[in-house]
């Protein structure tokens, strides 16, 4: 199978890139490189199945041409929850560049799958997740809503493509993936910042209370799940979890991270979210309802949070070390 898969240098799309190539799989990888410098693919230099092609997703002659000729189509370019102050950016290439891939696919009937984020279920106090909970989000006065919004539209516009056009779509809704390769700020997530800190004996700063939950998934099960809805005929149409089950408090994965990877006694440093640039709303639980991929996939995440983060530990101190 030829895939083209789009934020092939970022975090999950490089670890992916490795295991389709693995697989068997001939890939064609677009990346613009604004959210990358490149060295994750620096592996896959002169692979015989890779091809890299520095390209936007916003532009759609451009996407036209990456999809020559390829089968499937996996969607990972976007930009994040807009904490650096690049709401317009993140909205942009977030809707215009799903709608780009989504032409392009219905063109040529291409499989797509198309990466969304636990985010969409925002503020919703019922918990676990199922793909059925409903979406709650805050207003657009309040930026960091606009990641969510932008991938709530981008659902929205996928599921009608499936429907309408009869491009065989799924969804991944990842929950908070982390590992090698992940970017070293908070782009990256809070693990990546926690042991950059512990690693230098810094205090790691803790936003809000700590006691907001988040469930961590490895990144190796984040490229498993994706990977099985892509082969599954049963996930078109659909939307699925793919994230671990596990539930950690923020506090008690930055004194977990210090235990690994510190000295001594954890320095902790407790940020206010008034600190923040603009109004900010943070979500209290996430946990994820992973019922459907269980049993539309028999995928379940596998590596327990400690062993994953001795793995990603053991990188970025290659990193802060290199
Ligand atoms: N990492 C997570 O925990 C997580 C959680 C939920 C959802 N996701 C989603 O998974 C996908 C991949 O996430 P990631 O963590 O690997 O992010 P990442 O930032 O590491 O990778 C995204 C890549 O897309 C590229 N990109 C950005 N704008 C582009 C454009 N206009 N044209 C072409 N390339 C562009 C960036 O340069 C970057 O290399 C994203 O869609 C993200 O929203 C990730």
């Amino acid at each position: 199978m030829r895939v083209l898969v789009t934020g092939v240098a970022g975090f999950i799309g490089s670890n992916l890139l490795e295991r389709l190539l693995r697989g068997g799989y001939e890939v064609t990888g677009a990346d613009n490189l604004s959210q990358s410098d490149g060295s994750n693919l620096a592996e896959f230099a002169g692979h015989p199945h890779f091809r890299f092609e520095k390209a936007d997703v916003r532009d759609l002659q451009a996407v036209r041409a990456l999809a020559r000729g390829v089968d499937a189509i996996i969607h990972l370019a976007a930009y994040k929850i807009p904490r650096y102050g690049n709401r317009c950016e993140t909205l942009e290439v977030n809707t215009q560049g799903t709608a780009n891939i989504l032409r392009v696919a219905a063109d040529g009937q291409r499989r797509v799958l198309f990466a969304s984020t636990s985010d969409v279920y925002g503020k919703n106090p019922t918990l676990p997740f199922s793909e059925r909970s409903d979406l709650w989000l805050g207003g657009p006065s309040i930026a960091r809503w606009a990641y969510a919004a932008s991938k709530i539209y981008d659902e929205h516009l996928c599921l009608a493509y499936s429907e309408e056009r009869a491009v065989p779509v799924s969804i991944v809704r990842y929950f908070g993936s982390y590992g090698p390769k992940q970017h070293l700020t908070w782009w990256g997530g809070p693990q990546a910042v926690f042991i950059g800190c512990a690693l230098k004996g810094k205090p790691l700063p803790i936003h809000g209370d700590g006691l907001q939950t988040r469930s961590f998934t490895y990144v190796t099960d984040t490229v498993e799940g994706t990977l099985r809805v892509l082969e599954s005929a049963d996930a078109v149409g659909k939307a699925v979890n793919i994230g671990n089950s596990q539930e950690i408090s923020v506090l008690d994965l930055a004194k977990l991270i210090w235990t690994l990877a510190g000295e001594g006694a954890p320095r902790l440093e407790f940020v206010s979210y008034r600190s923040f640039a603009g109004r900010y709303e943070d979500v209290r639980r996430r946990v994820p309802d992973t019922t459907l991929a269980r049993s539309l996939l028999g995928f379940e995440a596998r590596v327990p949070l400690v062993e994953g983060l001795q793995a990603t530990i053991a990188w970025q101190r290659g990193r802060v070390e290199g």
